[in-house]
């Protein structure tokens, strides 16, 4: 077993800390407060290739393995977890998921703007009566000459506004149930599609989330992803490998907080020292860092497996549960070593703790991980 991250690994780690501490640091307390998403920054990452960075280049991605997405993830979301679930996002559920299972042409006319940075993709699973129950679609999808009718709400779309694309999951034969589901790749300037409010979240206000509409929207026959009734199996296998890019997620809100409670540790004085040389302080530092590596080997693991083309649903739901466990643990545990401090938003680990709660609820809640992994042991 080897623990040694590549030359190439350790670049993009260290490209993606510079891009967060230069790019995303500046401002996000701003953009959290006004929830405004960051169009900019997400442009960048897009030029230097962090929005498609396991796509092949032959299709404008930067052809990089799971392991970099991980450590690239992680960096991002120490600073700023809105941008870095539009780029997980962007990079898990959409790229990989047409990448692994689009046709040629559907790659050519999506996939290259999606990867190299020229737009930007959102999921649409989620509906306002199904959500940890995916098979539950009320959107329809009925089959019209050369076209589906597609009608029907989505909710909690994260890049909802932002995206120009998106994949939707919706119901094309109801009698068949979960064997009777399609995705499709929609553009969101068709008639018919209307993009509803912004959420008003409790973290990654910077995120744009938002309820989508269709109403008798024509989407073409070719812009079904695989076979007739594929769509629930597509979903399933996209969430799959999105749960490591959420776990990346947790994992960088978790180590930015350690960080920034490690450091804070050193430089604040009470009864007479640095307070980190009290044992209470020292102790919750240390419980910190074992949960935070914990995770972090959870996640290169279910990387790992996804690049070695192994079986990972087990090893990302895993990862999941863990990494947006303790997210809400350390988290809690550095605005406590902060003390007042910690409850302003200057100090940064206020918002590090709202950002760490979604990480148990979207691209399945912790509930679901658990289904996943227990059905494994019961198998
Ligand atoms: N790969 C391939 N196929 C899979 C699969 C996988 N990982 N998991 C399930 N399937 C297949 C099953 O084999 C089964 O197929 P057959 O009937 O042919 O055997 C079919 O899918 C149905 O599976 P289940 O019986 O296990 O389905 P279930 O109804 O019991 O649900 C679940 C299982 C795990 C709870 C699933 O519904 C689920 O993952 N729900 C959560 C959905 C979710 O993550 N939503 C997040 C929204 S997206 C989001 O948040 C994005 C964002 O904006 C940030």
């Amino acid at each position: 077993m080897n623990f040694q991250l590549t030359e190439e690994q350790l670049m993009i780690q260290k490209a993606a800390r510079d891009f967060a501490q230069t790019e995303l640091l500046p401002g996000v307390i701003e953009r959290d407060d006004q929830q405004k998403f960051p169009a900019e920054q997400i442009k960048k990452l897009g030029e230097l290739g962090f929005m498609g960075m396991m796509v092949d280049p032959k299709y404008g991605g930067a052809g990089m393995d799971t392991v970099s997405y991980v450590l690239a993830m992680e960096e991002i979301s120490k600073v700023d977890a809105s941008a870095s679930v539009c780029m997980s996002v962007n990079n898990s559920l959409v790229c990989w998921g047409i990448e692994t299972f689009a046709n040629e042409e559907q790659k050519q006319k999506y996939l290259v703007p999606l990867a190299s940075g020229q737009a930007i993709g959102a999921f649409l699973l989620s509906e306002p009566e199904a959500g940890s129950d995916a098979t539950s679609q009320r959107t329809t999808a009925f089959p019209d000459g050369d076209d589906y009718i597609l009608n029907g709400v989505k909710n909690w779309i994260t890049n909802g506004n932002s995206a120009d694309y998106y994949i939707v999951i919706a119901q094309t034969d109801v009698e068949k149930g979960h064997k009777g589901i399609n995705a499709f790749i929609v553009e969101k300037a068709w008639a018919g599609v209307t993009v509803g409010a912004k959420e008003n979240k409790m973290g990654i206000r910077g995120s744009d989330t938002h309820t989508i509409m269709f109403q008798d929207v024509r989407v073409p026959k070719a812009n079904r992803i695989g076979e007739d009734g594929f769509g629930f199996t597509f979903a399933m296998k996209v969430l799959s490998g999105g749960r490591i890019g959420i776990a990346s997620q947790a994992l960088g809100i978790a180590s930015g907080a350690l960080e920034l409670a490690t450091k804070y540790s050193k430089e604040r004085k009470a009864f007479g020292k640095e307070i980190m040389h009290h044992q209470a302080i020292a102790f919750k530092l240390a419980d910190m860092a074992t949960d935070v590596e914990a995770a972090r080997l959870l996640c290169l693991k279910a990387a790992w497996l996804k690049d070695e083309h192994e079986n990972y649903d087990v090893a990302s739901a895993t990862a999941k549960l863990f990494a947006s466990q303790i997210a809400q643990t350390v988290t809690n545990e550095a605005v406590q070593i902060h003390g007042g401090y910690g409850y302003v938003k200057e100090f940064h680990v206020e918002r590090l703790m709202r950002d760490a709660k979604i990480t148990q609820i979207y691209e399945g809640t912790s509930e679901v991980q658990k289904i996943v992994i227990s059905r494994s042991l019961l198998k």
